[in-house]
């Protein structure tokens, strides 16, 4: 009779057991973000991710109430079925400020002519506003060589007056290498999203080290670049932006890339695109050019491969493009060259691995603040 008993309670042990494994009794909850990306003066596209596949929209609420609920479709399906979602919103007024939430339903079930759907999120409405390349004046913040240091990041923006930003600039090495994509998010992405991500956006320009590791493969898919591709130019205000790819700064042929590497050729296919830029009415026309590249273009100073190679490429077109400032990186060291005295007719603002530049830009000057991961003032600059 005890041995009955026993064989009974492990039968309904076994039973519970496999039936719970049967239910999924997780609900739908979002993972990371969402952050804003690729902000221009007439759309933005918004990144969050899940824990379970679902299909991902936007409701979105105009100034005067008018409300439109978004979702993307790829020939002729609409997005969704994946963890990493993407919602771009087109079609916006300029320097306009807009509420969205994001609202994910989980998919349970897809087949060929059956879908179940689960939980749905609505979140609570956000905010951004669009940029406006008519506004006077405009301010940003710029971070670089973060190295997976999210303390390090979270200290610059807390003692930067995130609020008062109109958007922020990751110039490069925000990660170390990315062998998988959860690192992106816990080396920086996630303490952005605490900070301001959900209401302003950041611009991206790759470092040396984004591209290193499996995921660096992946690296474009968390994120979302003008025309997909690292090398772009964006206006706001009296600024037109011009956003560089700097690529690895050892040769092609460097044991460490294994074969794998073949920047000199995309530098040059990058070159092409910049010629052209520099000859663009936005570009010529803007009242200031500001550069953003991780390694700075100098004809001085100790230079890997890769500063060589965009100095003696890059240079020249730059050269007398009446840039009004380059914002650098890379180097760990903060240093200033002057228009002129780096060989270059541009002067460049080279960030440390343990500083932060607020820049603030009006109609008679840019003005720089180097500021320490405690926020105290290190080096102030001017350009008229
Ligand atoms: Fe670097």
């Amino acid at each position: 009779m005890k041995r009955f008993y026993s064989l009974s309670v492990l039968i309904t042990f076994l039973s519970l057991y496999s039936f719970s494994q049967m239910i999924d009794n997780d609900n739908l909850v979002i993972t990371h973000g969402p952050y804003l990306q690729n902000l221009d003066a007439s759309g933005v596209t918004i990144i969050w991710t899940t824990n379970k596949p679902a299909v991902p929209g936007i409701s979105l609420t105009y100034p005067d109430g008018l409300k439109r609920f978004i979702r993307n479709s790829h020939d002729g399906i609409i997005d969704g079925g994946g963890l990493l979602h993407k919602v771009r919103v087109e079609g916006l007024e300029a320097g306009t400020t807009y509420q969205y939430s994001i609202n994910s339903i989980q998919i349970l079930k897809y087949q060929a002519y059956k879908i179940y759907y689960g939980d749905t999120i609505d979140m609570k409405p956000l905010s951004f506003t669009t940029l406006n390349p008519k506004a006077e004046k405009t301010n940003f913040t710029v971070v670089n060589d973060v190295h997976e240091y999210s303390g390090k990041l979270a200290s610059y923006i807390r003692n930067g007056n995130p609020a008062a930003q109109e958007f922020f600039i990751y110039n490069g090495d925000m990660v170390n290498y990315v062998q998988s994509p959860e690192q992106l998010f816990t080396g920086f992405i996630d303490t952005t999203v605490a900070y301001f991500a959900r209401t302003r956006a950041f611009f991206y320009a790759r470092g040396n080290h984004e591209a290193r590791g499996y995921a660096g493969r992946e690296f474009k898919n968390y994120f979302d670049f003008r025309d997909n591709r690292f090398y772009y130019s964006f206006d706001h205000g009296p600024v037109h932006f011009v956003v560089l790819d700097c690529g690895e700064d050892k040769p092609d042929d460097n044991r460490y890339y294994y074969g794998l590497a073949d920047y000199d050729s995309y530098r040059l296919e990058q070159l092409e695109w910049l010629k052209k830029e520099v000859k663009s009415d936005a570009f010529r026309k803007a009242k200031y050019r500001i550069v953003i590249v991780h390694m700075p273009i100098l004809n001085e100073g100790s230079r890997g491969h890769g500063m060589k190679f965009l100095a003696d490429n890059f240079g020249p077109v730059l050269k007398t493009a009446k840039i009004n400032l380059m914002l650098s990186g890379h180097t760990h060291r903060n240093s200033f060259h002057a228009r002129g005295e780096a060989g270059q007719e541009y002067p460049v603002l080279v960030n440390s691995n343990n500083s932060f530049v607020e820049i603030y830009v009006d109609k008679e000057k840019i003005r720089a603040v180097v500021r320490d991961v405690n926020g105290g003032n290190i080096a102030e600059y001017e350009f008229r």
